[in-house]
């Protein structure tokens, strides 16, 4: 109890130079770990701020770097993240930036396969962001569509790059009566933003 004590009054305080100079750091490894670029970082760090969003989800975590945006502006909303990742390695190295950003408090991140997950969570989401193998990306958003609140968003990546594989995603979203779609122009890989009616 005491060493506990002692360990809070040692740990630095949050500091978001901090957090965005280890989200810097993580660019040397965007490849490897297939991160979004930092323009869509910049838009979900806004994004969140913007609708004062609580509860995010997020499919498809890797090393955390898209991850850290949100929680970035999770930590000013006081709300948090849960996102999931199915792969050990990737799970672990985001754990580890998740604590090296100072946000690992304001992160839930879950060792899962997203399919199974997915369907236990509670609504409802302000965000939910779509990041992980393409030929679900359909699955997904019929998955989370009930459990985001009206006004909220439903973002997939790579809807560019891989909009050839994303196809009937991207016809189910862009004539779902149920959301207005838009597309980030700035985005270089591609960014699907549909709200929710
Ligand atoms: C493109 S990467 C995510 C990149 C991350 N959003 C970022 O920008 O930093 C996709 C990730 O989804 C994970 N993934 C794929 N299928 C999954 C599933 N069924 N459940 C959870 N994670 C999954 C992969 O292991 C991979 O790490």
């Amino acid at each position: 109890m005491i060493l506990l004590l002692l360990l809070s009054l040692l740990a630095e305080p949050y500091s978001e130079e901090r957090a965005r100079a280890v989200l810097e750091s993580l660019r040397k490894d965007a490849r490897r770990y297939m991160s979004v670029d930092p323009e869509d970082g910049q838009f979900f760090y806004r994004l969140t701020l913007e609708l004062r969003a609580k509860r995010v989800l997020e499919i498809g975590t890797s090393a955390g770097y898209s991850g850290g945006w949100f929680a970035m502006a999770l930590r000013k909303t006081g709300g948090r993240l849960i996102t999931l990742e199915i792969d050990p390695e990737r799970h672990a190295a985001a754990l580890r930036n998740f604590e090296a950003m100072g946000l690992a408090d304001v992160v839930d991140a879950r060792l899962a396969n997203a399919l199974v997950e997915v369907a236990r969570l509670e609504g409802p989401f302000d965000i939910v962001f779509i990041d992980a193998w393409k030929p679900d990306y359909l699955r997904y958003y019929e998955l989370v569509l009930p459990k985001v609140r009206r006004g909220g968003a439903i973002l997939a990546h790579n809807t560019r790059n891989a909009a050839f594989t994303l196809k009937p995603f991207l016809e189910r979203i862009r004539n779902d009566p149920a959301v207005r779609t838009e597309f980030l122009p700035g985005s270089p890989q591609g960014l699907s933003i549909s709200w929710k009616k």
